[in-house]
Formats: structure tokens, sequence, C-alpha cells
């Protein structure tokens, strides 16, 4: 058992919370954020790996098992206010061939809701991130248990963060219990403007001008903010002294950062390359480093004079590091991962965690009593 967090809104309790699929703790780094008055009573997470890296952050293992075998008599046993869950994403993407329900790694959150109804004690409050098309998961709530819902669709480029991730949450309260914006119940939002007080219009961003879009995107902090390597690529002396200054030896080595020309050539049309003072890069997922295509964008790290003459092969492209695209993912610089764990694994850990930008506030929201 660990506190989660602040204090924030009503009662002199902290709120019981279940943190399922647990990875690397974004979702328990957002109720930090938050500032709910909330207590992660247990984690649930079946890689060890993750596993690894949440206890050297919290000092608390997750309970590591299938979600799939936990019974509702083990569910009351919690006696949980709230659950957050974040289940895995792949029967839901194009990639997944969008099987649905009826793909065997969907089993486990199926479960659980099927649960819902048994449960002496269900939780008041429910959490569900993933990836968009997920939007299903509404229906399971509303038909057979008593909860209203919202929905959203966001990116963190709406919360000021240069990278496009739009996810998909879903929101549910159990009667009584209800929204501080009513009027968005049962809704699909792709705005944060309801998630704060007395906000009663929103704008969907498929709607938005080009004036507007640009606008969305010139408000983000620039790519730079979020490196921990700053210089160009002429600088490897400065450069590796910067990362000789981290305490774990996976990372050490720039070289293994800059990308094989062998690659370049090969895959340089499918590359998303972006520069420091860009305002926007690509999702990462969790092949970012074992693939070039499609897992996450590349820094170009040409001396800017140069940059415009460069053939692509000239512009010194080199991934993300892990502590960026953490910076990138909103964890706080105090997240570290253990030694032992791999650069590979560091990169799919990542990849399949979330932005705590855009979680945080989302959980504000479903954590607030309406006046
Ligand atoms: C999309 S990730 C969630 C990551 C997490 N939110 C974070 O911040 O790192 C899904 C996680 O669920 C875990 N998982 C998948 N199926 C599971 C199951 N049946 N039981 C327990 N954990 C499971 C995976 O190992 C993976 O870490």
């Amino acid at each position: 058992m660990a506190d989660a967090a602040e204090s924030h809104g009503g009662g002199n309790e902290p709120q019981r919370v279940l943190e399922f699929y647990s990875g690397i703790g974004g979702m328990r780094y957002s109720l930090i954020r938050a500032g709910v008055k909330a207590q992660v009573v247990e984690a649930f997470e079946i890689n060890d790996r993750a596993n690894d890296v949440y206890e050297h952050n919290f000092g608390h293992r997750p309970y590591q098992g299938n979600i799939q075998c936990l019974t509702a008599a083990d569910l009351d046993g919690y006696g949980a206010d709230a659950w957050l869950l974040s289940p895995p994403c792949q029967p839901y993407t194009r990639q997944g061939l969008q099987k649905d329900t009826g793909d065997a790694r969907a089993f486990s959150f199926l479960q659980i809701l099927e649960l819902m109804p048994f449960l002496l004690k269900p939780p008041s409050l429910l959490f569900v991130e993933n990836v968009v098309g997920f939007e299903v998961c509404q229906l399971g709530l509303t038909h057979k248990t008593n909860f209203v819902t919202q929905e959203f669709i966001l990116s963190p480029l709406q919360f000021g963060i240069p990278y496009s991730r739009p996810r998909y949450f879903c929101l549910a309260k159990r009667k009584p219990y209800s929204f501080v914006n009513e009027i968005w119940n049962r809704q699909l939002i792709q705005s944060p403007g309801p998630l704060y007080e007395h906000f009663d219009t929103a704008f969907i961003e498929d709607d938005l001008s080009q004036e507007d879009r640009h606008k969305l995107l010139q408000s983000c902090q620039p790519i730079e903010s979020f490196l921990e390597l700053k210089n160009p690529s002429n600088n490897i002396e400065a450069e590796s002294a910067t990362l000789g200054k981290g305490d774990d030896n996976v990372c050490d080595s720039l070289q293994q950062y800059y990308v094989p020309l062998s690659l370049v050539e090969r895959w340089g049309s499918a590359m998303d390359v972006v520069y420091p003072d860009s305002k926007r890069c690509c999702c990462f997922t969790k092949s970012y480093y074992r693939y070039v295509k499609g897992t996450g964008s590349l820094l170009a790290t040409v001396q800017p004079e140069k940059r415009d003459k460069a053939s692509l092969k000239e512009q010194c492209l080199r991934y993300f590091t892990p502590r960026e695209v953490a910076n990138i993912h909103s964890f706080p610089e105090d997240f570290k991962f253990p030694d032992h764990i791999s650069l590979k694994q560091r990169y799919a850990l990542l990849g399949n965690s979330l932005s705590i930008a855009v979680v945080a506030p989302l959980l504000q929201y479903l954590f607030a009593n309406p006046q």
C-alpha cells in the first residue's frame, strides 16, 4: 500500500484506487500530478520487467498475475472506490485486425467488466485509457451496469506538448454520482474544454480551421525543451559528457542513438524526421528503436545552418533517448529505470505507457464532485 497523491476535493479519507495493467506506473504518476486525495491500494501487471520498474520508483511491487484470473471476491476484498485501467491495445488497433472482443488479449478486460454486476462493493469511479477505436467500451458499462459515462479523444498536442498521441478515454461514474459538466454525459468529446468547470461549449478538433490548427501547434513547447542531448551532431564530446552524468550504464554510449546510414537509405522516405525547433512529433510505440517505420519520430541533429542544404543522410538522424521519450510522456524527473532494464526494454515499456499531461487533468475531472 502506498500514498498516491496530495489532498484534493471532498471527504477526509483518501479514495481507494486499483490500478489495472499498471506497466511502469503512468497512471499512478498521473494521479499524483492530478493532486487528488487517493491511495493506490493495489496495482496489477503480468510483465515482471514492468514490475521491476514500478517497484524501483514506487517501492511497491504490483500483484504479478493475470488480471483475467481475478474473482469478484478478490476485487471486493480491496473495497476500492476507483478503478483505473489501461488494457493492452493490440486487439483494437488496425494491426490487431480489429478483432475486438473476440481476441484473446481482450479477455482480461472483458472479464473485469463482466464481474461488475456481481460485486458487493463495485467502484464508484472508472477510468479506461486505450487507442482510438476502443469506443465499444462505453456500451459494456452503461448497458449492464449503473454507470454514466463521458468519453474523450485527446492528444498531448492539446495540452501544450509537441506530441501527437491521440487516445480514447472512457470516464464513468456510478449513479447517483455525476460529472461536474453533466451536459457532456454519453458524449464523445474531442476537446479538453469540458474538463474545466462551467465549460458548456466544445470545439471538435476535426472542425478546426487551418488557422486554429496552426495556433494549436504554435502554442506547444518546442521539442528542444524535452531533450537531454541538446548539441548538434558535431559536438559529440559535449553530448557524451552529458550522458556520462547519468546514473545508469545502459544509455551511456551516444553512438547507439544514431540511425545507421543503411537504414536511412532503405527506409528514409518512411521516416518521420523532426528538428529541435519542431512543435510536433509522432507517437512512440513499443517497437521504437527496433523498427523505424511508423514507430516514432527521429531527430535531425545537423547544425541549424546546414539543415536546408543537407540530404537526409547528412541530417545526422538519431533516436530520442528513453529519458527524452519519458519527458515527452511527461514523466517526472525522478522517474528512473533500474540498471538491468535493457535499452530495447525501456523503449518497449515507455511505448506502452501513456501521456501524463493528458491523463492527469482527466483524472482530476473524474474525481471532482459537483458542488
Ligand atoms: C497499454 S499497457 C499499460 C501501461 C501502463 N499504463 C503504463 O503506464 O506503463 C498494458 C499493460 O497490461 C499488461 N497486461 C496485458 N494483459 C494482462 C493481463 N491479462 N494481466 C495483467 N497484465 C496484463 C501488459 O504487460 C502491459 O504492461
